[in-house]
């Protein structure tokens, strides 16, 4: 079976001489940085959770998707036509959010382009070893897959994969829609924004909720966006503070 890599554990004891895991080590090793002191493990693990992989990824996407859309007139347009021409409740219901084509297609393009996670949790290689595109991986090498990388391959995306390109989500001229469901099927399972596997991220779909009711409140919020179809200029973005 495929195992998370990480520092070795057993080196590592607490105070009462017990080993401590990698997540205690993790959290051990941001208390440094956010000047606190050191809490039980279970603490630790929603300290982890809060302080960085809940809120720091969330609010980089947050902050990517709204410079994407605040410097791509077009996308900008179809982002509040869609808004405009659908029915929702204020604030949206992320089912409501979930309905709206153009805005996932926002969400999905953004974390492709500019992952908040640039480098996921390492793996190591079960026993015997295994092959991936024709070439052996020993046993036990610890093996990664950056998002970084594969978000602006060219050989999965395309050409034109540094480019925020929302459409590319959407049904392609000339494509059926089975056609379509087959290619994004197949983007789905090179994904790796969110990791994968038995420890991929746990806050996933926590964070596309927030994420997606975010974008539509802060759009919603800008008079020009909403008052107006026929916009002429990109409007710069106040500083928005969120609360959920
Ligand atoms: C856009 C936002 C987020 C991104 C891109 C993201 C991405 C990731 C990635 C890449 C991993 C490592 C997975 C792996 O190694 O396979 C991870 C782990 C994790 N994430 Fe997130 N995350 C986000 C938001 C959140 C939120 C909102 C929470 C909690 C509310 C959360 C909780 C966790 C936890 C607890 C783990 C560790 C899982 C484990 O070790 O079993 N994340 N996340």
């Amino acid at each position: 079976m495929w195992h998370r890599g990480g520092m070795s554990c057993k080196e590592y004891r607490d105070r009462d001489g017990q080993p401590m895991t990698e997540h205690e080590l993790q959290v051990e090793a941001l208390v440094p940085m956010y000047g606190l002191i050191p809490l039980s493990s279970r603490i630790n693990v929603l300290l982890k959770m809060s302080r960085q992989a809940g809120s720091d990824t969330t609010s980089t996407a947050i902050r990517a998707i709204i410079l994407y859309v605040a410097t791509n007139r077009s996308v900008y347009r179809n982002l509040i036509s869609e808004l405009c021409s659908s029915q929702h409740s204020h604030p949206i219901k992320y089912q409501e959010a979930l309905k709206l084509p153009y805005l996932q297609a926002i969400v999905t393009e953004a974390l492709r382009i500019y992952s908040p996670v640039g480098f996921p949790g390492s793996r190591v290689v079960p026993p015997g070893g295994t092959t991936v595109f024709g070439h052996l991986i020993p046993e036990a090498t610890w093996v990664m897959l950056p998002q970084w990388c594969v978000g602006r391959s060219k050989e999965i995306w395309g050409p034109d994969a540094n480019i925020f390109r929302p459409e590319r989500w959407l049904r392609q001229e000339g494509e059926s829609e089975e056609e379509m469901n087959e290619r994004l099927e197949r983007w789905k399972r090179i994904d790796t924004t969110f990791g994968n596997g038995d420890v991929a991220c746990l806050g996933k779909h926590i964070a596309l909720m927030k994420i997606s009711k975010a974008i539509v409140e802060v759009s919603k919020s800008r008079s020009q966006f909403s008052k107006s179809m026929q916009l002429t200029k990109v409007v710069p973005i106040d500083v928005v503070v969120f609360k959920f």
